[in-house]
């Protein structure tokens, strides 16, 4: 076992939890099997241009249908824990009203499998696949949505509720608004900034109320929310340049973690938006603002920022960058969470509940993939934690994404993000060299521990 894996395992404290994670939508397939109902992914997929290779995620890695073999493979890397999704329509097709005992089974297996091979179970409740059926009414943009969220979230409690060792609300609500309903490149593909702002707040809304339901009956695991956050920098030090990047970390992550901390929106943000700001009623923000467990960061890049409204582009800039063109940036996850500890003093335990990287992984003639360049992305970052961690951060768990190569929403199968490779013919899954890197890692930690 080399030197710098040990060096950098003892880093991190005996329960530091570390895992992998993967969501519903992007490898279950199985869409139309077992009573599942749609959901507002499948029905995007079928839109002309929607998705740049023009798949869709009807069989994805066809997790459903190989799920014990899937749960070997989680066993074999040595993770302590697993994050997953609940496909919302696979156990509740219409989003309220009827459960479906195929889809409620699948996930009993799935924890079942989890608890025999020593596997804690962190499971997300929203990974964007909402049931068409409550699309088709509003959706998101309907605040009936909340309330049919917090009565699926109390259906899954009282059902899996004993066997989870964490239960994330939402995963990205930036992304459910921004993407999908303001920009219109993710699902559901509306273009309204008013639209995804009331989305915003509803799926705040709905985590505020949640946790409230589920802490009302009982609910003994920890519960949070997934955040997708990135620090924002100017391009310059040009006062401009800093007013636009403050502003930018403003929309995309103030705008979630002031409400949920502190129970206001950020008073820049909400002036910018003018007539788009959503409309609040009485008592909304007290009820977002409830005491969570922990906050789920994922973190990918950082954004340069300037006045002039165009993004930086960072492989112009000569930067590294992943095959999504997302900078290469580990000190940006240290930076963040040092930012986050400052502006929230109140902090709870925070997990990064993704980080990875998409590379070309070319194949070689033997089947094995030396993705190098993935193991270097993920033992960077991992030293970028165990710096926050040296000052102070009270970081909790890891996971990365993603277990294995998936449906990449409007990227399709053309972006790898899997330290396990995924042939989308065969369905034969190869760990990759990352594979194998983390696998001595965590074996790493587990003997400073003995
Ligand atoms: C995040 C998503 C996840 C995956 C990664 C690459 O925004 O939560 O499903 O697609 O990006």
């Amino acid at each position: 076992m080399s030197d710098s894996l040990q060096a950098l395992a003892q880093r991190f404290p005996s329960d530091f939890l570390w895992g992998v994670a993967t969501s519903s939508f992007q490898i279950e397939g199985a869409t139309q099997v077992g009573g599942r109902g749609a959901s507002i992914w499948d029905t995007f997929c079928r839109q002309p241009g929607a998705i740049a290779d023009g798949s869709h995620g009807d069989i994805a890695c066809d997790h459903y249908h190989r799920l014990e073999q899937d749960l070997d493979l989680i066993a074999s890397l040595g993770v302590a824990c697993y994050r997953f999704s609940i496909s919302w329509p696979r156990v509740q097709p219409l989003g309220q009203g009827a459960w479906n005992p195929a889809g409620l089974a699948f996930y009993d297996r799935l924890l079942d499998g989890l608890s025999r091979r020593g596997i804690r179970a962190f499971a997300t409740l929203n990974h964007w696949d909402l049931p068409q059926a409550l699309q088709d009414q509003g959706g998101w943009g309907s605040r009936d949505t909340v309330h049919q969220f917090v009565n699926y979230a109390r259906g899954i409690q009282a059902r899996f509720g004993d066997r989870l060792a964490g239960l994330t609300t939402h995963n990205e609500p930036w992304v459910v608004a921004t993407l999908g309903h303001e920009q219109g490149v993710f699902a559901p593909g509306l273009k309204s900034r008013c639209l995804a702002m009331q989305v915003s707040h509803h799926l705040l809304l709905s985590h505020g109320l949640t946790l409230q339901a589920l802490r009302a009956e009982g609910a003994r695991e920890p519960l949070g929310i997934v955040l997708n956050i990135a620090p924002c920098e100017p391009a310059t030090d040009r006062p401009e340049d800093r007013a636009a990047a403050r502003l930018a970390d403003g929309h995309a992550r103030r705008w979630y973690t002031d409400p949920l901390f502190t129970g206001r929106y950020p008073e820049d943000v909400w002036a910018d938006l003018g007539p788009d700001a959503p409309k609040v009623q009485p008592g909304d923000l007290a009820d977002i603002a409830q005491p969570m467990d922990y906050l789920g960061v994922n973190y990918y890049t950082r954004h340069i920022v300037s006045a002039q409204g165009q993004p930086v582009d960072p492989q112009a800039a000569g930067r590294p960058v992943t095959a999504m063109g997302w900078e290469i940036y580990p000190r940006g996850l240290t930076d963040l969470l040092l930012q986050l500890k400052a502006d929230y003093p109140g902090l709870p335990p925070v997990h990064i509940t993704e980080n990875g990287g998409a590379f070309p992984d070319p194949v070689a003639a033997d089947g094995t993939v030396h993705d190098q360049d993935r193991t270097d992305y993920l033992r960077h970052h991992i030293a970028a934690v165990a710096d926050a961690l040296d000052r102070g951060v009270p970081m909790a768990g890891y996971m990365v994404w993603s277990l294995m190569d998936n449906f990449e929403w409007a990227s399709g199968y053309a972006k790898r993000f899997g330290i396990v490779h995924v042939d989308y013919t065969t369905l034969a899954r190869t760990p990759k060299a990352s594979a194998r890197w983390l696998q001595a890692f965590l074996h790493a930690c587990q003997a400073g521990r003995g």
